[in-house]
Parts: structure tokens; sequence; C-alpha cells
């Protein structure tokens, strides 16, 4: 059962504002803005809070409940350390990207029922270290939530890119949960922090709209004759400065491929290629898809003008170029645009390849696995 904090009351955000702004402290005035906005999400019973010392017990059993599973360490002692970092005003006198840190709990105005810690780094980005929901109080629909949306208040007032975390692999409800509210899959680390066990590293864009530039709803059809110049400056534009040796003639040797398609022979080396076209005509990206002896599909080229554009691309691609599952992959420039996109959609790194189209350049090679079920789903 949650620990009991009637009575003693948190410290509260006015005395702290007060005496922060007394102290005349712009950068600091920032981010009590972010606290100050993080605060006092209300739900029916429910609000969160800035913690205080009548917390320590709750913090200390819940992070030695919910950390053992997943990390190696002393749980008490790293409750402990981020808490008194919190209650001594947030700053990591030993942190060297760490710029302030806050503790919130979730309470329904007697028991203390989850926490949430954020470190907001000097590179722009609050991480949540960590978010946690006492057992009894899961799945209310309300708990993780509230915390979840402290803590993105708390980044979106300070200006953050990104909110990130990490969970254990073997961590399934959190991950459900991130997963859930839109966090994007960055990668994964074997060992990060418990021997054994690969710890996920999740992230979520808070500034980026999602909005399509551009003119009108983009289809997706397969190339026409007309398209042949657009596709032309478009993937010459995108490869050319990561590539040697293209040219007309590589693009000749593409719709060559593509005009060959019907063949359906892997020996052929045909390619499918499909653009993302907007309302006004123009064509914002390619995609040339073609099977490989092992089963796989490469896709390559694969490129687009913009997000909105690669984005749908890349919702398309399994359904027409993977019909009955397996694996595709793609070479791309390590453009954060692309990374951030190829992320969104599952795709992952399989392997960097310095040297391999251009001498001064890396080209990253993507990969995404297609289950069958997923990718009959739109046919
Ligand atoms: C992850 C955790 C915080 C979720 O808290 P919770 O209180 O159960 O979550 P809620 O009930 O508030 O759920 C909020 C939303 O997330 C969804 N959700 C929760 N868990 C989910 C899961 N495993 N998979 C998919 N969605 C999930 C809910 O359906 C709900 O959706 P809605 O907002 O659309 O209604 C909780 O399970 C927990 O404390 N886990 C242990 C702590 C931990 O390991 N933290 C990881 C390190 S940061």
């Amino acid at each position: 059962m949650a620990a009991d904090i009637s009575g003693s009351g948190g410290r509260t955000l006015r005395s702290e504002t007060s005496a922060k702004v007394a102290a005349g402290v712009s950068r600091e005035a920032v981010e009590e803005r972010g606290v100050r906005d993080a605060v006092g999400t209300t739900g029916e019973h429910n609000c969160v809070r800035l913690a205080a010392e009548c917390d320590r017990e709750f913090v200390h059993a819940l992070f030695d409940q919910a950390l053992s599973d997943h990390y190696d360490g002393d749980h008490v002692a790293h409750a402990d350390r981020v808490l008194d970092t919190h209650l001594n005003g947030g700053v990591d006198r030993n942190g060297h990207f760490s710029l302030l840190q806050r503790m919130f709990v979730l309470t329904d105005g007697r028991n203390q029922l989850g926490l949430v810690h954020l470190v907001h780094k000097r590179q722009g980005t609050v991480k949540i270290s960590p978010l946690i929901v006492h057992p009894t109080a899961r799945r209310s629909g309300t708990g993780g939530r509230m915390l979840l949306d402290a803590a993105e208040r708390f980044a979106r007032e300070l200006g953050a890119r990104q909110l990130y975390c990490t969970v254990a692999e073997t961590n399934d409800s959190a991950l459900g949960f991130f997963r859930h509210h839109g966090f994007v899959l960055a990668g994964s680390a074997f060992e990060q922090y418990k021997r054994g066990v690969c710890e996920l590293i999740l992230y979520k864009e808070l500034r980026r709209s999602r909005e399509r530039p551009g003119q009108g709803a983009l289809t997706v059809r397969p190339l026409a004759d007309a398209d042949v110049p657009a596709l032309s400056s478009l993937v010459l534009s995108a490869f050319d400065p990561v590539c040697e040796g293209l040219g007309a003639d590589w693009v000749d040797a593409l719709v060559a491929a593509y005009r060959r398609r019907h063949i359906a022979d892997v020996n052929v080396k045909y390619k499918d290629v499909r653009v993302a076209v907007d309302g006004g005509g123009q064509v914002r990206g390619v995609a040339a898809a073609g099977p490989k002896k092992g089963g796989a599909v490469k896709v390559m080229p694969l490129c687009a003008s913009d997000a909105a554009a690669l984005s749908e691309l890349l919702v398309l691609l399994p359904h027409y170029a993977c019909p009955s599952g397996g694996r595709m992959y793609s070479h791309q420039p390590p453009d954060s645009m692309v990374s951030r996109v190829m992320q969104q959609h599952g795709w992952q790194v399989e392997a960097l390849l310095p040297g391999a189209y251009r001498d001064d350049h890396c080209m990253v090679q993507w990969s995404l696995r297609v289950p069958p079920s997923s990718a009959q789903a739109l046919c």
C-alpha cells in the first residue's frame, strides 16, 4: 500500500518560485515556469505535485520494487540521490549534462500513487528517469498518463526538443505504455544496466509539427513516363552528394528496370518504382523496390524531399513490395530527417557503411522485418 502523506504536505511551488525570482536568475525563472506548469495536473481525485521530504519512504519503496527486476545497483541509494538533488534545488553538482532535476509525485490527496523524476539536459532534451506507478494504482487509465502529461508539460515549458527514456526489453508494461504514447524506438543496448538484459532507447519529439508541407494530400502510385524528369532530379539531388558515379545513365538503368518489372524474375533485377505525388502533381518521393535472391527486398533508391512524403512511402512499402512478409532493407545517408522517419516506421539500423558509396561518407543500412499479417492488412 502506498505510504500516507497526509498532513506534512509537499514544498509549495509558490515558495520555490519566489525564491528563484528573488534571486533574479533568468534561466531558473524559465525552468520554474516549466515546473509550475507541470504541477497541478488534476484528474477527478488525483493530482501531481512536486516531491517533498515526506515522500522519501515511498520513493525508496517504489524504486526498489519497480526497478530491481530490470536494473542492477542499489535502488534505495539511487532514490536518495535523485530525491536529494530535487530537494536541493534540482542541480546535480556531479552531473555533466544535467541542468535541472525535478521529481513529481502523483497522489489522491492522501496516498502517494506514483512518481516521475525528470532531468533537463543542457543539450535541450528531458530524460524520464524513472516513471513509476504504484502496483495497486496501475492500469486505471490515469496514473501513468498524468505523470507522463506532467513530464511532457515540464519539457515543453523548458523548450526541450524531445523527451526520452530507456526501458528494459523485459519490461513489457512500460514498453507498451511508452509506445502507446507515441515514443519511438531508437535502438537497443545490451547489458547497459543489467547483465543479460537489453535496454531499449525511446524518444518522443516535442517540437516537430505533424503537418504535411506542400500542396494537399499525397498519393503513392506507380511511376508514369511523365514522372521521369522529376524522379531523376529527386534521386540525383538526394544521392549525388553521398555517392560517387551517379548520373543520367544510373537513372536510365532504374527506369529500364522498372519497365521490365512484368517479367517478375529475380534474375532480371527488375524494380517496382512508386512515387509520392502531392495534390499539385509534384513528385516528392521515390521508392524503388527489387527482390534479392535470398528473398529480401532491397529498396534503393528510397528518397523524398520531406518527411511527409518519405512517411507515406514507408507506410505503403510493406504492402506492395513485401506482401507475404519478410525483410526489406535500404541504404540511406545518415540524415536526421531520414533517421527520424525510418524509426517512426519501425526500421532499424543494421550496419554502418563508411566508404561504401563515397570515400568521405558513411551510409546507413536500415532494415524492416515485415510480419505476413501486417503486410497483407492493406491489400
Ligand atoms: C508503465 C506504467 C507507468 C504505466 O502506468 P499505468 O498507471 O498502468 O498507466 P495508465 O493506466 O495511466 O495508462 C495510461 C494509458 O496508457 C495505456 N497503457 C498503459 N500500459 C500500457 C501497455 N502496457 N501497453 C499499451 N498501452 C498501455 C493505457 O491503455 C492508457 O491509455 P489511454 O491514455 O489511451 O487511455 C506502470 O506499468 C509502471 O509503473 N511500471 C513500472 C515502472 C517502470 O518500469 N518504469 C519504467 C522505467 S521509466
